[in-house]
C-alpha cells in the first residue's frame, strides 16, 4: 500500500486512494489491482499533450492527395478463394465499444436488426462466417473483441445461442484507459473503490489479440490474414474474395475498403496519401478546406470515405505487437460519472472528463504496403450508430431490405415496390441461405410470390 501511494504521489495521482481507509479488504484489492494496471508514465504524457487540445492530424505538414483505389478483378477473386480454401483467413469483429449514441441496453451486437426476423447483429455476422466456411470447405475462425464492460453479457449471449454454429469462436477482451478530469488532469474515481475506466478504442485490437494469445494461435493455425470489421455494419461482405485476393496479390500488409464520399460534411474517416504513405484522417480532424477540395471533374478530390473495414496481415500485426509499437492516443471529451472529494456520486450533464482512445487505422502508415479497394455504399455500408435519424435502426433495416430485395429480383422474383421505389414489404435472407445474389439465384425460383414480408432462413 505504501508503495502504491508513493508511486501515485510521484505522478500527482494520490487522490485515487482518498477513500482507502473506508474500504473493505475486497474493495482495496480491486482498487489496488486497477491502479496497478494503469501506466502512469503514459498518463503523464497524455495529460501533458492532450488535455488541452489535440493537434489536428490534418494540420501536420505534407502534401495530401487521394489514394489510388482499385476494383478487384477475376484474378483477385480467384486468389481470394484460394486463401479462404487454404484456411488462411480469420475474422475479427470489434465489439467492445459502449454504443452510447445508440443507447441500447446491452452490447450493440445483441441489437435486433433483421428487418423481418429481428436477427441480431451478432447472428448476422456469425451466420456469414459459418456460410463462408461451408462454401470453401473450411472452418473459418471468428474472434470477437469485447471490453471488460460488456464481456460477460456478450459471452453469455453467444453461449445461449451455441455460438450461432461457429465452430472456432473465441472472445477476447480489450484493454481500458482511465478518464481524467478535464481541467486538472487527475484520474477520476467512478466510485470510492474503483477507477473511472473505459475501453481503450478499437486501436487496442492488436494489443488485445497479442495479450490474449490469439495472434500466436492464428499464426500457429496457418492464419495469414485477418478480416477486420466493426460490429455495427451488417452489410459487410465478410470474406469478400476479391478484397482478400487483391490485398494478397499487391503484397499489402494492411488494406482498407472505402466508399465514394459525395458530401464534404459526411462523418466518415478519409483515407489519404500524405508524402507517399497512406493514412486516415478522422472526420473530426478534417479541416473544411481539405474536405471541400474539388477534383477537376467537380467531385470531391479527397473522396475515399472509410467504412472501417480492413485486412490486416498476421505477420504485420505480430511485428507491431513485438516491437511494442504504440499507436497514437486521441482525446475524447465526454461526461463521465465520478465521485467527488467528499465521496458524493456526480452525474455530470456537461463533458467533465477527457478519455484517451486509440484507433486501428493509425496502423495504416506503419504498413509497408497498403491497398485501397472501392465498394458501393448502397450494398455495403450502413452502420448502426444512432437511436434515430441517419445510421439508425430504421435506415439499417431499410437498407438490408433493399439489398435483399435486389437479390430476389436478380433471381427473377418480382418484388412489389412503393412509389418511392423501395420494396413494399420488408425482405430478409439469412446468410445461411445465400451470401450473395448469385447464390440466391440457385436457391429460389421466379415462382416465389411476394405478397408480404419475406424471410428466407
Ligand atoms: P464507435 O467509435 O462507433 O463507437 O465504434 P460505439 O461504441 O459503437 O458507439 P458510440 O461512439 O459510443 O456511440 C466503432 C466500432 O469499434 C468498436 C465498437 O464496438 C464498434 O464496432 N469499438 C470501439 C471497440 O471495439 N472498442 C472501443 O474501445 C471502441
Amino acid at each position: 500500500m505504501n508503495e502504491l501511494r508513493a508511486r501515485l504521489e510521484r505522478h500527482g495521482q494520490e487522490q485515487l486512494l482518498r477513500f482507502w481507509d473506508e474500504l473493505g479488504e475486497p474493495e482495496r484489492e480491486r482498487l489496488a489491482g486497477e491502479v496497478g494496471e494503469i501506466d502512469l508514465d503514459l498518463i503523464d504524457e497524455l495529460v501533458a499533450n492532450l488535455l488541452e487540445d489535440e493537434p489536428a492530424a490534418a494540420a501536420a505538414p505534407g502534401e495530401i492527395r487521394p489514394p489510388e483505389a482499385a476494383r478487384p478483378g477475376p484474378e483477385d477473386v480467384l486468389a481470394g478463394r484460394g486463401m479462404l480454401a487454404a484456411g488462411e483467413v480469420a475474422v475479427v469483429i470489434v465489439a467492445g465499444g459502449q454504443g452510447t449514441r445508440l443507447g441500447f441496453d446491452g452490447p450493440k451486437g445483441c441489437y435486433p436488426i433483421g428487418p423481418v426476423s429481428d436477427r441480431t447483429l451478432f447472428q448476422i455476422h456469425a451466420e456469414k462466417v459459418v456460410a463462408l466456411g461451408r462454401r470453401h470447405g473450411v472452418s473459418v475462425p471468428l474472434y470477437v473483441m469485447t471490453s471488460p464492460q460488456n464481456h460477460a453479457e456478450t459471452a453469455a449471449f453467444f453461449d445461449e445461442h451455441g455460438g450461432f454454429g461457429v465452430e472456432k469462436l473465441r472472445l477476447f477482451v480489450q484493454g481500458e484507459m482511465p478518464a481524467v478530469d478535464r481541467s486538472s488532469g487527475r484520474i477520476l474515481l467512478a466510485e470510492r473503490g474503483g477507477v473511472a475506466l473505459s475501453p481503450d478504442g478499437h486501436g487496442g485490437t492488436i494489443r488485445a489479440l497479442e495479450r490474449s494469445g490469439a495472434l500466436a494461435e492464428m499464426a500457429d493455425g496457418g492464419i495469414r490474414t485477418i478480416f477486420y470489421l466493426q460490429v455495427d455494419n451488417p452489410l459487410i461482405a465478410i470474406g469478400d474474395p476479391g478484397f482478400l485476393g487483391a490485398h494478397r496479390r499487391a503484397g499489402a500488409e494492411m488494406s482498407s475498403k472505402v466508399v465514394r464520399k459525395t458530401d464534404p460534411a459526411e462523418k466518415v474517416g478519409l483515407v489519404v496519401v500524405r508524402d507517399g504513405r497512406q493514412e486516415m484522417i478522422e472526420y473530426s480532424d478534417l479541416p473544411d478546406e481539405l474536405a471541400e477540395r474539388r477534383a477537376p471533374d467537380g467531385g470531391l478530390e479527397l473522396w475515399a470515405g472509410s467504412i472501417a473495414l480492413h485486412l490486416i496481415d498476421v505477420a504485420f500485426a505480430r511485428r507491431l505487437a513485438a516491437g511494442g509499437t504504440r499507436l497514437p492516443f486521441h482525446r475524447a471529451v465526454k461526461p463521465v460519472r465520478f465521485v467527488d472529494e467528499h465521496g458524493n456520486a456526480v452525474e455530470p450533464e456537461e463533458p467533465n472528463a477527457v478519455k484517451f482512445e486509440q484507433f486501428i487505422f493509425d496502423a495504416l502508415p506503419l504498413a509497408e504496403r497498403s491497398l485501397v479497394i472501392e465498394t458501393d455504399r448502397a450494398t455495403e455500408f450502413e452502420p448502426l450508430k444512432n437511436a434515430a435519424g441517419p445510421a439508425s435502426p430504421e435506415t439499417v433495416r431499410a437498407r438490408l431490405s433493399a439489398v435483399y430485395a435486389a437479390w430476389l429480383e436478380e433471381a427473377g422474383v418480382g418484388v412489389p415496390r412503393g412509389e418511392d421505389g423501395l420494396p413494399a414489404h420488408p425482405v430478409e435472407i439469412s446468410p445461411l441461405v445465400a451470401l450473395d445474389s448469385a447464390e440466391l439465384a440457385g436457391r429460389v425460383g421466379p415462382g416465389l410470390d411476394v405478397t408480404g414480408p419475406v424471410l428466407l432462413s
